[in-house]
């Protein structure tokens, strides 16, 4: 009998989301590439791994003992990774860093600055909601996550090292726009375009409007800020976003924060990392980057004057520093 890890890798990934689809998705490979490698180990090791009833395959009994063993070997593999990172120091190591679709907007930035500190450092960088985050971090697929705060129930350390404050935002000739302490009631009848079921933002913002016993309009999901920020420029309802998503367009004055009661709603990002895991040099010396420099990526600035209570309309002039 002749296990080979690629088989080993393949057959853990198609167990573990019980899908030829995902499986093949996850590792960027074809489903015929996957299926013909399930097939070879099953010739192999002369057992069937996968039953199919209906449209749902489900584990063998050996499918299940072979599931237990692969998924061990793969994390000895981790750590065996792992401890080369470590070897290689934070000079030559490698960086797997995912971060909120909401982040990328300062994290980018970020990651280029760390790099020229450390320019031999291979990134490795992903962007999606939090859904997609918390199932990176259980899968160990990822050393650093930046993301609005996860949930206690998971087995992970979260630290915070930035405010985050979401806001309503609107095309500059709104209605709304020029008025100042906007009440709850009056958002109560526009309508809104909300981010996807999933993203951390929309959490927020619906926990908070229950907490309020409102409800919101909701006209349109989108599964993206860039989305939101364009179909509230086109006029398509007002959006909720993190301020650190807008820089440009209150630079470029195409759009507005609007002053309401209670806005924004303050919540954090934080630096979270699976508990336990053990990080490479190179994964520390950006955790410690971020808790010493992210604050220097966002235009404090501007945003504290978008976020001024008192209301200043586009039109008005800039004062002169
Ligand atoms: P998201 O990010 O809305 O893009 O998911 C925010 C978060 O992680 O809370």
């Amino acid at each position: 009998m002749n296990i080979t890890l690629r088989q080993l890798r393949v057959f853990e990934r198609v167990a573990r989301r019980l899908s030829f689809t995902r499986a093949a998705e996850e590792l960027y490979l074809t489903q015929p590439a996957v299926s013909m490698q399930i097939k070879q180990f099953e010739d192999t090791i002369g057992l069937p791994l996968f039953e199919r009833l209906g449209r749902k395959i489900y584990l063998t009994r050996a499918g299940e003992e072979l599931y237990r063993v692969s998924r061990s070997i793969s994390l000895q593999l981790q750590e065996a990774e792992q401890l080369v990172e470590e070897l290689k120091g934070a000079e030559g190591g490698r960086l797997a860093v995912s971060v909120a679709s909401t982040v990328h907007y300062f994290a980018i930035s970020l990651l280029a600055d760390f790099r020229k500190r450390y320019p031999r450092v291979k990134v490795n960088f992903k962007i999606t909601n939090r859904k997609g985050l918390l199932q990176q971090l259980e899968d160990n697929e990822t050393d650093i996550v930046l993301m609005g705060q996860p949930p206690a129930d998971q087995d992970l350390n979260a630290e915070a090292f930035m405010d985050n404050p979401l806001v309503i935002i609107a095309p500059p000739d709104h209605p709304l726009a020029t008025q100042g302490r906007i009440s709850l009631g009056d958002i109560q009848n526009e309508t809104f375009i909300m981010r996807e079921q999933g993203s951390g933002t929309r959490n927020s913002v619906e926990r908070f409007f229950a907490e309020k016993g409102l409800k919101i309009g909701i006209s349109m999901e989108m599964n993206t800020n860039a989305a939101v920020k364009q179909g509230v420029e086109e006029g398509l309802g007002l959006g909720i976003v993190s301020i650190h998503t807008i820089i440009r367009e209150l630079q470029d004055q195409r759009m507005v924060v609007l002053d309401v009661e209670d806005f924004p709603l303050i919540r954090q990002w934080y630096i979270v990392t699976r508990a336990g895991k053990r990080l490479s040099a190179v994964a520390r010396e950006f955790q410690d980057f971020i808790r010493q420099d992210a604050h220097r990526f966002v235009q404090t600035d501007l945003i504290r004057s978008a976020l001024k209570r008192e209301f200043i309309p586009p039109s008005a002039p800039t004062p002169s520093p």
